[in-house]
């Protein structure tokens, strides 16, 4: 790497010579839009041509997003052809794109209007036939409309890069091209994780959440008694929906406003993460000491990366752990335990669960997710549509007092609760506990460092009481890939492993707040390279500062065993908090 001089409109700059002229231009103060490219402003494709420019001495107008910079390049993006090139791409683009802005789900998150508001698109420019298009709505994650797919290709890419299975593919040629699973199938036909990676990048709305929205109103209008509980990773986001800088902790004001929403009672995800530390990490100790499963055991609170275990890797579901997902254990428990000591029958609740994650959809409508015939949970919202609630209430999130969960016999949570949120929490958490089941005693220092960083695969060794356990975490399938081979052919050197679809874990999931990839501003590459460590710095902060920060001193939780369930993975506990998997499941069903 090495520095060059450049001038951008006549006046001089030194930048690094590893750079394409679109980051080089964003370094020094120039916006020039993307569409495809996103994240670093890096691009393989190069298929928008917003971000055309002209350079002295080439013929034709570059594509920023791909050109390199070198010694002595002459940068101008106000040339009028430049100007007039980047306003017709957008103009083309918006030929064959359906406005229908004002009802759009992305209204006010769009890319592609903004761009068209940059370069001043001309309304209806250029009119003519537009590609015959698809609306696929029958995932329980993921809806894609591809009347307002432009072809950018970043869900491509985005679903490459951290799954590596391309699921998303270009399909057709020319004018009936199309993005889509292969065979333009539905996305419930097709070995999709549901883990909304697309999603996230997507600049329009040709690929959204499958927003239950609906579901929740017709449950208040039937007067159910709607609890809500909530993940770690959305308090660490929510802000970003209200202007607030990335890794701005709003859990009291998501309380708060939760509170106004008229719910029931708004409990915390992170009790129920503490109840699957109890069980997971008793699990674990049963294995090592009885063979009562194979080693090693995975955990399974990750639903994409259930998806793709059973899709890809059924060998390997005896490996998983039994114990479900905090959600689905706090859905049990509000069903049966809160329930009975309330004296409220079951069948009138309806439980909200409020997620990072859009795979948490597809969840909640699993079969095995379901006890007394009725789902653990009957919904799961994405932080993004919690925004949306907020909003549509007429709630001044400024004006937000800072509230506390309710925790009214359940719902008290510890600091192992609060960092199932990123990728290494669960592994820390679970090592808290189950260094007290071993020894009696209580780790010192709590916290496990190996377990932090967003690195894509960590591993360490811990000595507890003369028992080394191996540990290896994680994120993206396409990390998780190696372990995974390893495992399966019989040569990990590992006892316990942590698995999160999404890198960086349930911070950077797919229903979290949206990151503008269209315009990073200037100096701040870093804004979309730190977004995730400043998201999961929130939640080690509320660990630090949480009174009890391992699960089995959860007082409630204590309470809930000796009132309820016995013990770790008793009768009662195994019926209420464990599950099974599918090793059956079919990626192409419906093609036979
Ligand atoms: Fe450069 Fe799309 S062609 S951002």
């Amino acid at each position: 790497m090495a520095l060059v001089n450049i001038k951008i409109e006549g006046f001089p700059y030194m930048v690094d010579d590893s750079l394409t002229v679109l980051q080089a231009c964003r370094k020094c103060g120039y916006n020039i839009p993307s569409l495809c490219s996103f994240k670093d402003g890096k691009c393989s494709v190069a298929s928008c041509r917003v971000c055309l420019v002209r350079v002295d001495g080439v013929k034709d107008l570059v594509a920023s997003c791909v050109y390199p910079v070198r010694d002595g390049l002459s940068i101008h993006i106000t040339d009028p052809d430049a100007v007039i090139a980047r306003r017709t791409s957008v103009e083309l683009l918006l030929s064959n794109h359906n406005r229908s802005c004002q009802e759009c789900y992305k209204n006010g998150d769009c890319e592609l209007l903004e761009v068209a508001h940059l370069v001043m698109a001309r309304p209806h420019f250029y009119g003519g036939s537009q590609t015959p298009s698809t609306y696929d709505k029958v995932a329980p994650s993921i809806i894609r409309d591809t009347s307002k797919c432009i072809l950018c290709g970043r869900c491509v890419e985005a679903c490459k890069e951290a799954h590596g299975i391309g699921i998303l593919g270009f399909e057709n040629r020319g004018f009936d091209t199309i993005v889509g699973p292969s065979g333009n199938r539905s996305f419930a036909d097709s070995p999709c994780l549901q883990c909304g990676q697309c999603i996230n990048v997507c600049p329009t709305s040709a690929l959204m959440e499958h927003s239950q929205i609906d579901r929740l109103d017709e449950a208040m209008a039937q007067g159910k008694k709607i609890i809500v509980q909530v993940a770690p990773a959305v308090r660490a986001a929510i802000g970003e929906e209200f202007g607030l800088p990335i890794g701005t902790p709003c859990t009291g004001k998501m309380v708060a406003a939760l509170h106004r929403l008229g719910f029931y009672r708004v409990f915390d995800t992170n009790f129920g993460a503490d109840l699957t530390i109890m069980e997971e990490a008793s699990e674990l100790l049963e294995r090592l000491t009885h063979k009562t499963g194979p080693i090693p055991m995975i955990t399974s609170c990750s639903p994409g990366w259930i998806n793709y275990c059973e899709y890809f890797y059924p060998e390997l579901i005896p490996n998983l752990s039994t114990s479900k997902s905090p959600q689905a254990m706090m859905g049990a428990i509000i069903k049966s335990y809160y329930a009975q000591k309330n004296n409220i029958d079951p069948k009138d609740i309806f439980v909200v669960s409020i997620m990072p994650c859009t795979a948490k959809k597809y969840e909640v409508s699993r079969l095995q997710l379901v006890n007394d015939d009725l789902p653990n949970c009957d919904i799961s919202i994405t932080t993004r549509e919690l925004a949306r609630l907020i909003r549509r209430a007429g709630i001044d999130w400024k004006k937000l007092p800072d509230e506390e969960f309710d925790n009214d016999l359940i719902g008290d949570y510890t600091g192992a609760g609060v960092i199932f949120g990123v990728t290494g929490g669960v592994m820390e958490a679970a090592i808290r506990t189950a260094y007290h089941v071993l020894t009696g005693e209580e780790m010192e220092p709590i916290v496990l460092t190996p377990c932090r960083g967003l690195d894509g695969v960590k591993e360490a060794t811990v000595k507890i009481n003369g028992t080394v356990l191996n540990i290896a975490m994680a994120s993206g399938m396409k990390n998780a890939k190696p372990l995974l081979e390893d495992i399966k052919n019989g040569t990990s050197k590992y006892h316990f492993v942590e698995i999160m679809c999404c890198p960086g874990g349930c911070i950077n999931g797919g229903g979290q707040p949206y990151v503008k990839h269209v315009f990073l501003p200037n100096e701040e590459d870093e804004i979309l390279d730190t977004y995730i460590e400043k998201r999961a710095k929130v939640l080690y902060h509320e660990d630090e500062n949480r009174p009890i920060r391992r699960s089995h001193l959860n007082p409630q939780i204590k309470k809930l065993y000796d009132d309820f369930l016995g013990h770790p993975l008793s009768e009662k506990a195994e019926e209420l908090l464990h599950t099974s998997y599918d090793a059956n499941r079919e990626k192409y069903p419906n093609l036979k």
